[in-house]
């Protein structure tokens, strides 16, 4: 491999990679604006020059290339000497920052960025301790330039990189660069809103804090977030997020960079799609049919009895004939196997079925490869996977040449014909998912439901028990790909919901006198990779990188 050095350091690299790539690779920090690896190079912030010497073709002597070189648009060459350290480079960063910073209001108190502001880091790292500029400041506009996002022009360095995204990426063009020099500035083009599926991204892409997200403005300071990695529980299409809460909250949902899944990006859908884990509609205590509620005050009652009831529901329904479990495809793997587990050790018979799954149009995949998934649930193939797994291992007493796993509609039919009088229905939705038939079909059955927000099942079923949202619990979904991925819980259930998993254990704990167990993801991913069918549960499912906690080298103050 052909080798650089960049400030001493001796590299290796791959033809093609711009100097500011091999650097990136190597974690060697050379400053950028507009650089950003999903977007054309303009190089226009100017802050990555460097100092170059390259080798003479004819005598291999080192020649230094008389004016500074932007790192980001030259090309790594052979014996290559780059450095940002000398005092030429060094100057040139002052100017730029300098320049960056003398229509900048420096009003980071209130600004969001503070705390992860590419302005504020450079500005310490490379910048001046006071400005030299004395004549007023121009003053740009706040503007609200879509749903989602607005404008601090004044905030803005020019890096382009929205507008890039919005012309590369998304193809809709709706942000431009209007004006010259000084007071050239980001804008909408008249009439056109920043509206496009994608929008919030152009958020992340800011360096500093000229694009604001509306949802997250001004809640919280971002120093106090924690930062769960996680997957896309709202889509099929498994995009890596990364999950940002504090106390029990959660404030926002960034993308994480995945290559091979969703690149730097996620949809606003995805961004946005949580908002249901702190809906004040969220059912969080167990209810019984016609009983009075029970005391928020003893939880540990209210689950006792409602559990007990379910059992008796269950195995009252075996006795008369087949019962049925309708498993959402919001459940994690590790949740559908637990049921499905518990529910054909009470009727090995069982009608297994995979809830509704919502779609909207078609998959639309755009010209750079990121694609925006038609299917609105996280795990319907998880799900089925798991499901057919367990029933191929359930003894024959199974009705020949019925599906071994059902669909929803094959479910309605299913229920008929199996006599099913008894059912466990999941559902854990981010919004109403019951239709007209299922809402029938079970209006005249004994069911035990597990959900999270109120719907037209919740006052019919006999048992009612809370579940935790996918950023509660820790579990695995396979994408529209058949990519199996793992996630981490980001935040504890609120109030008194448990996880599927969870209850599942606790019905198999009353069901066999078995020791009351504690869901663990990685535990039940490994006895699943014992049944026939599940064995890619042991070494093919991926895991999200470790969080690292950084330590701070502040002194908290205690007031
Ligand atoms: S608004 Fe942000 S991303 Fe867009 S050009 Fe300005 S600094 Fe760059
Ligand atoms: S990052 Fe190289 S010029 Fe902007």
């Amino acid at each position: 491999m052909p080798n650089l050095t960049i400030n001493g350091v001796l590299l290796e690299f791959q033809k093609g990679q711009s100097i500011l790539e091999v650097a990136i690779d190597n974690a060697i920090e050379i400053p950028h604006y507009c650089y950003h690896p999903g977007l054309s190079v303009p190089a226009n912030c100017r802050i990555c020059l460097a100092e170059i010497s390259q080798p003479n073709h004819k005598t291999g002597q080192l020649e230094l290339i008389p004016k500074l070189m932007p790192t980001c648009h030259t090309v790594a060459a052979e014996g290559m000497v780059v450095s940002t350290l000398t005092p030429k480079a060094e100057a040139n960063q002052k100017a730029v920052m300098e320049y960056l910073l003398i229509n900048h209001p420096v009003d980071c108190a209130v600004c969001d960025q503070a705390g992860e502001c590419g302005l504020q880091d450079y500005s310490y790292e490379y910048g001046r301790s006071h400005s030299r500029f004395e004549e007023d400041k121009i003053k740009n506009p706040k503007k609200d330039v879509g749903p989602h996002v607005l404008l601090y022009s004044d905030r803005c360095i020019m890096c382009t990189r929205c507008v890039r995204f919005t012309k590369e990426v998304t193809k809709t063009s709706e942000l431009m660069v209007e004006g010259r020099g000084g007071t050239e500035m980001i804008d909408v083009f008249p009439g056109i809103a920043l509206d496009n599926e994608l929008s919030g991204n152009v958020v992340d892409l800011c360096p500093v804090g000229a694009l604001l997200d509306k949802d997250f403005l001004f809640q919280q300071r971002v120093w106090f977030l924690k930062k769960t990695p996680s997957i896309d529980g709202i889509t099929a299409s498994g995009d890596n997020i990364s999950i940002e809460h504090n106390e029990g909250v959660v404030y926002r949902i960034k993308p994480r960079t995945n290559l091979e899944v969703n690149q730097w990006w996620i949809t606003d859908e995805v961004r946005y799609g949580w908002k249901f884990v702190h809906s004040e509609n969220r059912l969080t205590l167990p209810a019984l049919r016609g009983a009075v509620s029970f005391d928020r005050a003893d939880p540990a009652a209210a689950w006792d009895a409602t559990m007990s009831r379910a059992v008796d529901v269950l195995q009252a329904g075996s006795r008369n004939g087949r019962i049925a479990f309708l498993a959402s495809p919001m459940l994690s793997c590790e949740d559908a196997f637990l049921l499905g587990r518990a529910i054909l050790s009470i009727d090995p018979s069982a009608v297994l079925g995979v809830g509704p799954v919502p779609k909207s149009g078609e998959d639309r995949t755009l010209d750079g490869g990121f694609t925006i998934s038609c299917e609105k649930a996280p795990n319907a193939r998880g799900v089925r996977r798991v499901l057919e797994a367990l029933a191929g291992t359930a003894p024959a007493r199974r009705p020949t040449g019925a599906p071994s796993v059902c669909d929803a509609n094959e479910f309605l039919a299913a229920l008929t014909s199996a006599g099913s009088s008894v059912a466990l229905v999941t559902g854990n939705y981010p919004s109403e998912w019951v239709d007209e038939p299922l809402a029938r079909a079970l209006a005249v059955r004994r069911f035990v439901l597990l959900d999270t927000l109120p719907n037209r099942l919740t006052s019919l079923a006999e048992t009612f028990l809370p579940v935790a949202t996918w950023v509660e619990k820790s579990g695995t979904f396979e994408n529209a790909k058949n990519r199996l991925q793992s996630f981490e819980r980001a935040i504890s259930p609120v109030d008194f919901v448990k996880c599927e998993g969870q209850i599942a254990l606790d019905l198999a704990t009353r069901l066999t006198g078995s020791p009351a167990a504690i869901y663990d993801a990685a535990r039940t991913r490994l006895e699943m990779s014992a049944v026939r069918g599940l064995e890619i549960f042991a070494d093919q499912v991926r895991h999200p990188p470790l969080a690292h906690a950084r330590a701070s080298d502040m002194v908290t103050v205690e007031i």
